[in-house]
């Protein structure tokens, strides 16, 4: 099934690390990040769970729930969480979904049978609050995903989220930002009543909101 921006993500019960879930319900309120993994007791995936684990603070603090997918089974999760923590300094202290019929996988997209008939791409699902897909990347298992990026970018969406606002290209949090084409300067008056730089009339740049 394929799953475009702007669609409401699907719903599915599945097991975990943290006991069996409902997908939507456990989101609750929150920001969700779903994220999945080729395969257990490989290296690059060990890398990434032990960074995802060094910054769930970091997800917490953003109100996003975090939540990785294998299509290994439950057992194989608990066994590798004790590599992880000895390899990466940093145990998974978040779900692991286990997906070993592929019901998650099929629903979400992640087996490109060219890429690997077996094994699910590297798949990351941000979710808003009102369950609807808000950005989706697809990496090969090869590459190791930039946490850090993916922080980054839910920055970037809860500010547009919240301030009619968009991040122009290697924007980091703190950096002015744009005012949305869709806001009019009569509107954009009442929203940044400190004013704005215009460079080019579809190019309004303005401080960051909320700093
Ligand atoms: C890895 O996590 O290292 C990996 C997994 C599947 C294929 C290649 C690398």
């Amino acid at each position: 099934m394929t799953i475009r921006l702007g669609d409401v993500v699907p719903d599915f019960e599945a097991e975990t690390t943290e006991g069996p879930i409902r997908f939507h319900e456990w989101l609750g309120s929150s920001w969700g990040v779903l994220f999945s993994h080729p395969k257990n007791f490989t290296p690059v995936c060990t890398t990434e769970l032990g960074q995802v684990a060094r910054l769930k603070p970091e997800f917490d603090r953003r109100n996003v729930k975090v939540i990785g997918l294998s299509v290994d089974p439950l057992d194989a999760h608990a066994k590798w969480s004790g590599d992880i923590a000895e390899t990466q300094g940093y145990a998974p202290n978040f779900p692991l979904i286990a997906d070993p019929d592929r019901k998650v996988s099929d629903l979400y997209d992640m087996i490109h049978p060219n890429a690997s008939d077996t094994m699910t791409v590297r798949s990351v699902f941000i979710v808003g609050p009102d369950k609807k897909l808000k950005l989706s990347l697809t990496y090969p298992a090869s590459a190791g995903r930039n946490f850090d990026e993916i922080l980054r970018v839910i920055d970037s969406l809860q500010l547009t989220a919240t301030h009619s606002v968009a991040t122009p290209a290697n924007w980091k949090n703190g950096d002015d930002v744009i005012i949305v084409p869709s806001v009019s300067d009569e509107a954009a008056k009442e929203k940044f009543p400190e004013g704005w730089k215009t460079l080019k009339p579809y190019l309004r740049v303005v401080p960051q909101p909320g700093k």
